[in-house]
């Protein structure tokens, strides 16, 4: 029976898995896809999930393109939807389930098409990767989508990636991806420093037209083919032998490594320029290269193919000969600055053969030292928006920058250490059920303004555990319960000033409910206990269980019975007196109630040697 049970389940699980699963930790978003269910790309056998679950619902609108760029025969493509942002500074999406310390590539892809039927462009805004800006988006053309890949290491276990509104028109996106690379390859994509993609070129492809990426490319890197007249002196060469790929630092895919170009004089060097000129000005960390080489034919004996390389006239790599059907790179180990970009492959004069080049990947260096807030203030407030579903501008970071931090926050910013986040404001934000133990975690909150919303049930007291905390409102609610002796004690000394008016449940002294109708700060009246009786109420409750327990015929033995029926008990029935201070340590500073009793509240401790203790405190006196 048990293994039919689990073949059935087997089953089960193999019926509910999708047709195609994505390779561990590929995120492939189709913005603005309606509805629930996503589709798999047949070129790339990747499927594409619609991006509900990465972005508020709030967040933007969605949208089709025009039909008059809707060109493929397949049914469903990336840049047939989308999902813009008219409203909102930010908006961002979050990529969850990440390991801190790995490497990422991200990649955004836009196309216009005239979506907003207003055929106005061009279009730019900014893009961030987290707090970190990552480049300018400029669309000048309605038909031809714009790509901005990024290669980051993170730091966090999420990674949100934010469209700014920078005054440039409304902000879009069609599509985003993000695939895990493995840590040694892009050596030069660190903690502090990105990589963000200029061009990735595969020279001499078979066929003219798609890029090569997954599954040819196992990190579905994008290897375009060369553009332009560059046939007309180049010879493409290529082999169906399998070019072997080096466990190494960048690791190219096997098809990009079996094309490449070479002069078709065979006297003539491999010339290629690119303008950098029109590069925004934000890229002023440089740039660096990589170069793909890989000898596609076997060469007789007395042949030599030989070539220095030249950056803008500067040799950066002298007398290479192309490994046989390995793969062979040269890169930038240092960041080079240019306006243009002309990379000459000259033969040595050793040199029998033309020089050959089979891929070339150019990217700009952006720093990624931008600090974002507090990670345990980032987590708390994070929980805390999705627990009461906080409808704000709350995207992004909280606090950075400091010209966009979420409404209702105040931060306090510190140069070389991350923000924090000081005061929160969520007051007439529609609040429901009850107050989140996490507000507990936003250590450093000093002014907490919980009031004018439908919170319910009792206030925690971990509340009164936040050190810095001097303003608390939580008047205009629907809470019950006592206020907690911790929030009391801090009214009492004058630290706290505590608001909790027109909460018409709310007991707000120890004995007895007084419904505070209207007035938003009370005095209160409480004096903080003295007078607390420890051991002799937990013998008492401790006889008085064992007794019951006895009678029930003690199913769930909690201590142990001898033969004869007797309990064995080991309390070390000790006289001894606390004083208020030992007991603010047993009772961890009064935190966990028990129950209220007729004289006040009993409170979970527990002794030095972990004997769990009940204290009880009266309210008066
Ligand atoms: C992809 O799907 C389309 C339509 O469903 C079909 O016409 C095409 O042949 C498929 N391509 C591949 C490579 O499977
Ligand atoms: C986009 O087009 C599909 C049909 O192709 C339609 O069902 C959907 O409502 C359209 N979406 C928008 C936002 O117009
Ligand atoms: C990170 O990479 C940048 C360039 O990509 C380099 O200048 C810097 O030294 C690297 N930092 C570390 C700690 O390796
Ligand atoms: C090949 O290049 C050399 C030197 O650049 C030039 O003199 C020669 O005319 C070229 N040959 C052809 C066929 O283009
Ligand atoms: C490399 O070749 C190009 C074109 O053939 C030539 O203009 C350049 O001067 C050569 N560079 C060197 C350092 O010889
Ligand atoms: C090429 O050289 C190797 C040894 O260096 C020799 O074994 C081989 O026979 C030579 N091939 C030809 C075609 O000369
Ligand atoms: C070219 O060949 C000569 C003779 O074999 C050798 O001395 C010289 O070092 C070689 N030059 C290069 C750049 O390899
Ligand atoms: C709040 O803090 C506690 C204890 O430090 C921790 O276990 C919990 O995960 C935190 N909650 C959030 C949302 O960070
Ligand atoms: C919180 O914001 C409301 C308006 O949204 C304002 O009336 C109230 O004074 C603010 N609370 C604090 C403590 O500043
Ligand atoms: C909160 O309660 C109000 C009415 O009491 C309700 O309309 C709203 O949907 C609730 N919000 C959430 C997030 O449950």
């Amino acid at each position: 029976m048990s293994w039919l049970l689990l073949l059935c389940l087997v089953a089960a699980g193999i019926l509910q898995a999708p047709a195609q699963p994505n390779p561990a930790g590929f995120i492939s978003i189709d913005c603005g896809l309606p509805g629930e269910t996503g589709y798999v790309n047949n070129i790339t056998t990747l499927s594409y999930t619609t991006d509900a679950s990465f972005i508020d619902a709030y967040a933007g609108s969605n949208h089709n393109i025009s039909t008059k760029y809707m060109t493929s025969t397949l049914p469903n493509n990336w840049w047939y939807t989308l999902r813009s942002f008219p409203s909102g500074a930010r908006n961002c999406y979050t990529l969850g389930l990440l390991m801190p310390g790995l490497k990422y590539l991200i990649r955004a892809k836009f196309l216009y098409g005239n979506y907003d039927g207003l055929d106005r462009l061009p279009i730019s805004f900014d893009l961030y990767v987290g707090v970190d800006f990552w480049m300018r988006v400029n669309i000048q053309v309605s038909g031809r989508w714009v790509l901005a890949e990024a290669i980051v290491m993170v730091s966090r276990d999420s990674l949100q990636v934010c469209l700014v509104n920078a005054g440039g028109g409304v902000p879009f996106i069609s599509a985003l991806d993000l695939r895990p690379l493995r840590n040694k390859i892009y050596p030069q994509a660190n903690m502090t420093h990105g990589l963000v993609l200029v061009n990735r070129i595969n020279f001499g492809p078979y066929d003219g037209s798609a890029a090569i990426r997954y599954p040819d490319d196992s990190f579905d890197r994008m290897w375009f083919p060369a553009s332009g007249g560059a046939t007309a002196y180049w010879d493409e060469i290529s082999t169906e032998m399998k070019v072997e790929i080096g466990d190494d630092q960048f690791q190219p895919p096997q098809a990009v490594m079996q094309t490449a170009i070479t002069p078709k004089n065979f006297s003539s060097n491999i010339e290629f320029t690119m303008d950098l000129q029109s590069s925004p000005s934000y890229w002023s960390l440089g740039y660096i290269e990589m170069m793909y080489f890989s000898e596609l034919k076997s060469l007789p004996n007395n042949t030599l193919r030989q070539y220095t390389i030249y950056r803008n006239g500067e040799e950066t790599t002298t007398a290479y000969t192309p490994p046989y059907l390995d793969d062979g790179y040269t890169y930038s180990a240092e960041p080079f600055h240019a306006r243009q970009y002309l990379l000459s492959i000259n033969a040595t004069a050793n040199s029998t053969m033309p020089p050959i080049i089979n891929a070339l990947e150019l990217f700009s260096i952006i720093p990624t030292t931008t600090l974002g807030t507090n990670s345990q203030d980032v987590s708390a407030i994070m929980t805390i928006k999705e627990r009461y579903q906080v409808q704000k501008n709350w995207m992004g970071d909280p606090c950075v920058p400091d010209t966009m931090v979420w409404d209702g926050l105040t931060c306090i910013y510190a140069s070389s250490k991350p923000p924090i986040i000081s005061n929160v404001n969520v007051s007439f934000s529609g609040l429901n059920y009850t107050i989140s133990p996490d507000f507990a975690n936003l250590t450093d909150v000093r002014h907490l303004d919980l009031s004018n919303n439908n919170l319910i049930g009792s206030i925690p007291d971990t509340l009164s555990q936040l050190p810095s905390l001097i303003f608390l409102d939580l008047s205009n609610n629907k809470l019950s319960g006592s206020i907690p002796f911790g929030l009391l004690k801090k009214v009492q000394d004058g630290s706290l000033d505590l608001r909790y008016g027109n909460n018409p449940d709310l007991c707000s002294n120890g004995n007895t409910c007084h419904p505070t109708e209207g007035d938003n700060k009370l005095a209160i009246h409480i004096v903080v206990p003295v007078v607390v009786i420890v051991a002799l109420v937990l013998v008492a409750i401790l006889c008085f269980w064992l007794q019951r327990k006895r009678k029930e015929g003690s199913i769930r033995n909690p201590v142990k019975v001898t033969n004869d029926g007797d309990w064995i008990i080991s309390l070390p029935l000790e006289n001894r007196q606390f004083t208020y201070m030992e007991l603010e340590v047993i009772t961890n500073n009064f935190q966990r109630p028990l129950g209220r009793g007729g004289f006040g509240y009993v409170f979970h401790g527990s002794l030095e040697k972990g004997t769990e203790v009940a204290v009880k405190l009266r309210s008066h006196s």
